[in-house]
Parts: structure tokens; C-alpha cells; sequence
């Protein structure tokens, strides 16, 4: 039989193949808070400008109140040949009040309805990873005041740099969060316009007030454009862009408790909580909530792209491609809030140890760089040439199979003939560390500051 929705000009019904293809309910029924909190904030207005009696608007409001109790409880009748989530509910509101029901499409479309229920759907999306990304700020900043003065080694090139203390390193995360709740603070922001009474396109002849639906919505002002407002998918890019940079700084974090937590480097150590052992090796204890932190990033990626290019050159104003835009949204989604949630525990969690970072804090000669400037600071060498005397100390270091500091103040003398004592002694890591109290520097009092700016800069929603 042809569809009960759109039947009118067809003689018979979709084959099954095409109804597969078709459907959407599948992954839409996702969207049913917010299409009902569209339909009733629309059937209020149609009451309001007198294109529906209070009657039917009432009979209609309490329709949705109860669909939303059935489907919150699960007992809802989802069906397949019913295409979606609007037409889902829209049938259902006519079973349970009959012909009033019909009423409720007055001056909209599926369009303009599935365009205001996603940017809906997206918005809670945000408030809610915003959440997420405070609370792990907050879990970095708590670790790293309790790391703030464990020295450690900073790399460049994954090779031994300078000491910085592991606080410095864990609040670096707490800045990459911060700008990543920018980006999804300003995605919020752009998204926040309402395309409901733009109905298919062209906008309607019927006098309805747009701007009280998106306030009723909590919209800051309907889209002024009716073929953008159901045509424009930007918000659910945007929001995708910024998921993978945010999904992007997680796995750099992952990245580094997978190097950390092996045996070469042995820096932290994740609970039992978020490790697992081999079904073969007895002793191990591999990090594969960080490893799959790392690879789920490639997903949050792939939802952006898998969108980019549904969107590109589609004409406006509505296509049915746009109807593939949800499951990459509600993946990322998902793979996010997954994923912060797992990297939150880990870091509550990890333990790291201070007597391993500290002695590889100093391998590598990584306070070479102090020596030169104390030659700078001290005899007033210029830079260049302080930093050839610290290489031919390093040089002789090596060939010598010591540290740095481990050379005698004698033997220091023989290539630079004005180092003293005081010299000597800035070789040390928590020397190195302490000295550098620029501001964002890594000495420990600089990171305790930093922590206490960070909570204040990064309040909890
Ligand atoms: N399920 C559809 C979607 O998600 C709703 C809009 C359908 N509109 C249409 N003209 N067929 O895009």
C-alpha cells in the first residue's frame, strides 16, 4: 500500500530495498527529545497566532507529553515503514488523539523540523562535553599540583631536552582543553539560530511568529534565510571540527601514557582499573584504554570528513543525502564522551614515579643549555658562543662516558678556564627547573601559580 504520509499521488508502496535505504528511524529515534520539544513549542505558537484552537493545541501537548513517557520507558512502537523519528511520532499522536493530530504540520516541514531537532540534538551535545572537558581540566590541575615539583624530562623530537617538572607538562593538556571548550563554546554560539517556519524552503503563508518558537527553544533568533535554515548543515560540521581536535589532544595524552607506562621509560603507572593483561604473557600490563583513546581519534576524524563530503555540492536547498548527516555525529558523540571519560580515569588514577623521571630528567645532558646561559648571566659571554662551550663540555662528557654534572669543576676548566663552583652547580635538574620562573615557565612555584589561575580560568559549567 502506498505510504500513509505521502501516499496520495502514488498508486502502490515502496519495494523493501527502497524503504531500507529510505528509513532513518534506525538511528533518528536519537533525536526524539528534541522533536518533541520542537512539535509542542510549534503547536503552542500555532494556538498563539490562532491557526489552531486551544482545543486541539492542548489535545496535541499532552499527546507529546505521553509519547515522550512511552519512549522514554520504552514502550514506544517504532516502525521501519514510518521513514523517521517525525513521522514516528506524528502517527503515533494520531492514534492516541486522532484527527487533531493532522493539524500539527500546519506551516512546517520535515525539513525545517529534522534541521531544528539537530541543531537541538548537537546543542545538548555541547553543554554536555563541555562537562567532560571541565571535569578532566580539573583532574590535570589537581594531578599537576600534586606533580608540580617532579622534575622530569621535556623532550623535543622525542629526544631529552630540558628538565620541566611533570605539573608543567600535565597543565600543557589543561590549555589544549581550554581552547578545545572555546571551539565548541563558539560552534554553540553560530548554531544557536532556529530554522523551524522555514518549512520545506520557501518559508509559508501562514502568519506564525518564528521568534517565538526559537525562544521557546532557547534559540537566540530564527535563521534569516529559510532555503539556509533548512539547508545548512555548518553547526554539525563545526561541532565535528572541533571534536577532532579536541579528539586529536586526547590522543596526544594517550600517546604519551603508552610511552610512559613502558618498561624503557617507566615515567607513570596506570591502576588495574585501566590496564589488562595478555591472554599469554602472565606479566603484562598493557595501556589499551590509552591505546584505544589513540585509534578512536581516527574515528571522530572520520566523522568529519564522512560529513564534509556529503555536503559538498549539494544544491540547495534540502537533499536526502542530508539525512546521512546523524550517525557521524552521533558516533563522534559517543567516541568522545567515551573517550573523556577514559582519559579522566586514567589521569585520576595513573601514579607516577618520581625517582625514574628525576634520574632520566638528567640523561642526555639536558643542562647544557643552563650552563650556557650561565656563562651569559655570569662573564657576560654573548649566547653564541656560550652555547659553543657548553657542546665542548658535552663533548667531553660523553667521550668521558659521565653527565654533565658529574665532571670535575677541574676538568670543566680545562675548556673553559672562568667556571666556578657556582657554575657547577646550575647543572643540577631541580637547579635547571627552579631557574625558569618566566612566566609559563616550568619552576615549580610558577606551576603551583598556574594551577591556581588555571581553576579560576577554567570554571566548571
Ligand atoms: N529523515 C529526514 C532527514 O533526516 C527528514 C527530512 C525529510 N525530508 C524530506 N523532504 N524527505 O533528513
Amino acid at each position: 500500500a502506498p505510504s500513509a504520509i505521502w501516499g496520495g499521488r502514488f498508486a502502490s508502496g515502496p519495494s523493501a530495498v527502497m524503504e531500507a535505504i529510505n528509513a532513518s528511524i534506525g538511528f533518528d529515534k536519537r533525536l526524539y527529545r528534541q522533536d518533541i520539544a520542537g512539535s509542542r513549542a510549534h503547536a503552542a505558537m500555532l494556538v498563539a497566532v490562532g491557526l489552531l484552537t486551544e482545543a486541539d493545541g492542548q489535545a496535541i501537548d499532552q499527546g507529546l507529553a505521553r509519547i515522550l513517557t512511552e519512549i522514554d520507558s520504552g514502550v514506544f512502537p517504532f516502525s521501519t515503514r514510518l521513514e523517521d523519528i517525525h513521522m514516528n511520532v506524528e502517527t503515533r499522536l494520531k492514534d492516541l488523539i486522532g484527527e487533531a493530530a493532522g493539524r500539527l504540520h500546519t506551516a512546517r516541514s520535515r525539513n525545517d523540523q529534522v534541521a531544528t531537532d539537530f541543531r537541538l540534538w548537537i546543542r545538548d551535545a555541547i553543554d554536555f562535553v563541555d562537562g567532560a572537558l571541565a571535569t578532566l581540566q580539573h583532574t590535570l590541575i589537581d594531578r599537576a599540583e600534586e606533580y608540580a615539583a617532579t622534575v622530569m624530562p621535556g623532550f623535543t623530537h622525542l629526544q631529552t631536552a630540558q628538565p620541566v617538572t611533570l605539573g608543567h607538562h600535565l597543565l600543557a593538556y589543561v590549555e589544549m582543553l581550554g581552547r578545545d571548550r572555546g571551539r565548541f563554546a563558539d560552534a554553540r554560539a553560530r548554531l544557536n539560530e532556529c530554522p523551524l517556519g522555514s518549512a520545506a524552503l520557501a518559508g509559508t503563508g501562514f502568519p506564525i511568529d518564528r521568534f517565538m518558537t526559537a525562544q521557546a527553544l532557547g534559540f537566540d533568533r530564527p535563521c534569516a534565510n529559510s532555503l539556509d535554515g533548512v539547508s545548512d548543515r555548518d553547526f554539525a560540521l563545526e561541532y565535528l571540527a572541533a571534536a577532532s581536535v579536541c579528539a586529536i589532544h586526547l590522543s596526544r595524552l594517550a600517546e604519551e601514557l603508552v610511552v610512559w607506562t613502558s618498561a624503557q621509560f617507566a615515567f607513570v603507572r596506570l591502576p588495574d582499573a585501566y590496564s589488562t593483561g595478555s591472554s599469554i604473557m602472565p606479566q603484562k600490563r598493557n595501556p589499551d584504554a590509552a591505546e584505544l583513546v589513540r585509534a578512536k581519534a581516527g574515528r571522530v576524524i572520520g566523522a568529519l570528513n564522512s560529513l564534509l563530503v556529503v555536503m559538498k555540492g549539494l544544491p540547495l536547498a534540502y537533499s536526502k543525502d542530508m539525512q546521512d548527516d546523524k550517525e557521524p555525529v552521533f558516533e563522534a558523540t559517543d567516541t568522545l564522551e567515551l573517550c573523556l571519560a577514559a582519559m579522566t580515569g586514567m589521569i585520576a588514577h595513573m601514579t607516577a614515579d618520581p625517582v625514574r623521571l628525576r634520574a632520566a630528567a638528567g640523561q642526555g645532558f639536558t643542562t647544557a643549555t643552563d650552563l650556557a646561559d650561565w656563562l651569559v648571566r655570569r662573564l657576560g659571554t654573548p649566547f653564541r658562543d656560550a652555547h659553543a662551550v657548553a657542546g665542548r663540555l658535552v663533548r667531553l662528557a660523553e667521550t668521558r662516558g659521565v653527565g654533565l654534572e658529574e665532571l670535575s669543576l677541574a676538568e670543566m676548566q680545562t675548556i673553559e678556564p672562568r667556571l666556578t663552583e657556582e657554575a657547577a652547580a646550575v647543572l643540577s635538574v631541580d637547579a635547571s627547573v627552579q631557574a625558569r620562573t618566566s612566566y609559563g615557565g616550568t619552576a615549580p612555584e610558577r606551576v603551583r601559580a598556574a594551577c591556581q589561575a588555571a581553576r579560576e580560568r577554567f570554571a566548571r559549567p
